[in-house]
């Protein structure tokens, strides 16, 4: 059966558990693994990137595999040829698929046409590979997952705070989730991570007080306020935002030994300051790294290597 990873809860915590200790082989030995050997993997994005498109492509090339980077807005797909079409004449020719785009019902689309597996690079509502990658380094730096608090900051409707509400609680955190009035999370996204927070001892909080939100949290998570495809959205992106700004006050209140993620680009003097991002709390160098080693250790889960 071909699998997909669409959202963060198409791994089960075990194979959660398995990508993630399979990346930090793959880093600690960094071209050992040549599971793609012979295979090749399309990578298109539809929007922009500069982490998730050089670490795929980085990550490709590592395990023997021939990247494809693609431009999404210049294939027939950008002008009328469906998604369906198109994923059945993508797995004709390479091994693997992986896609960013809008909205999640595209992925969805091109994963039920597709003999081969189909993987999330970022859509609207997931971002399935950074927050493997957040975990790795959560791991790296606390030596461990299950039973930590996370605290997220900022737009709860967004890709990050979505695919860390799923991905956090298949690891067994303890999520929090802290935004403005209006940028709530979305209902079903928030079930399916209380769901599966019953079966793993991690939990979902959420809160609209960014102190309450941090107090304690061993890891402070934020993301740009304005998401790619919602600059013109109408809505006020700013005033509302700046009391969840992870700056230093807000990391006084964190546990001792708190960490700050960012899946960057970091908008500096919004979200987050100079002082923490560039601060010892930081781990968000590392964060970006990890990008490559977890998806070279997801690529070889889904071709079953
Ligand atoms: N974090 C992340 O996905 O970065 P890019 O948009 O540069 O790929
Ligand atoms: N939430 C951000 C993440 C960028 C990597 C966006 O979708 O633009």
């Amino acid at each position: 059966m071909v699998r997909h990873f669409l959202r963060d809860d198409d791994l089960t915590a075990d194979e959660q558990l398995a990508v993630l200790d399979l990346a930090d082989r793959m880093k600690a030995d960094n071209l050992a693994f040549t599971p793609l050997a012979g295979r090749s993997v399309a990578t298109i994005f539809e929007k922009n990137s500069t982490r998730t498109r050089l670490s795929f492509e980085v990550g490709i090339s590592q395990l023997g595999g021939q990247p494809i980077v693609i431009d999404g807005r210049t294939m027939q797909l950008g002008r009328e040829e469906t998604i369906e079409d198109t994923s059945r004449v993508l797995s004709r020719y390479v091994d693997a698929v992986v896609w960013r785009t809008y909205a999640q019902a595209r992925i969805a689309a091109m994963a039920s046409a597709s003999r081969v597996p189909v993987i999330n690079a970022l859509t609207d509502e997931f971002h399935p590979c950074q927050v493997l990658a957040d975990l790795q380094t959560i791991r790296e730096r606390h030596g461990r997952l299950a039973g930590l608090t996370l605290t997220y900051l900022g737009d709860g409707a967004n890709n990050m705070a979505h695919s860390l509400l799923l991905g956090g609680v298949t690891a067994g955190l303890h999520v929090r989730v802290a935004h403005p009035e209006g940028f709530a999370p979305l209902p079903d996204v928030l079930l399916a991570a209380k769901k599966r927070a019953a079966d793993t001892e991690g939990s979902v909080t959420v809160l609209s007080d960014p102190h309450a939100a941090v107090d304690g949290a061993d890891v402070l998570v934020t993301d740009s306020w304005t998401s790619m495809g919602q600059e013109n959205d109408g809505k006020d992106r700013i005033a509302p935002f700046r009391p969840f700004q992870v700056n230093e006050a807000l990391l006084g209140r964190a546990a001792p030994g708190a960490i700050v993620l960012h899946c960057l680009p970091a908008h500096r003097g919004w979200e987050i300051t100079d002082e923490v991002l560039d601060g010892p709390a930081s781990a968000v160098w590392d964060e970006a790294e990890n990008r490559l080693h977890v998806q070279k250790a997801l690529l070889s889960w889904a071709v079953g290597a």
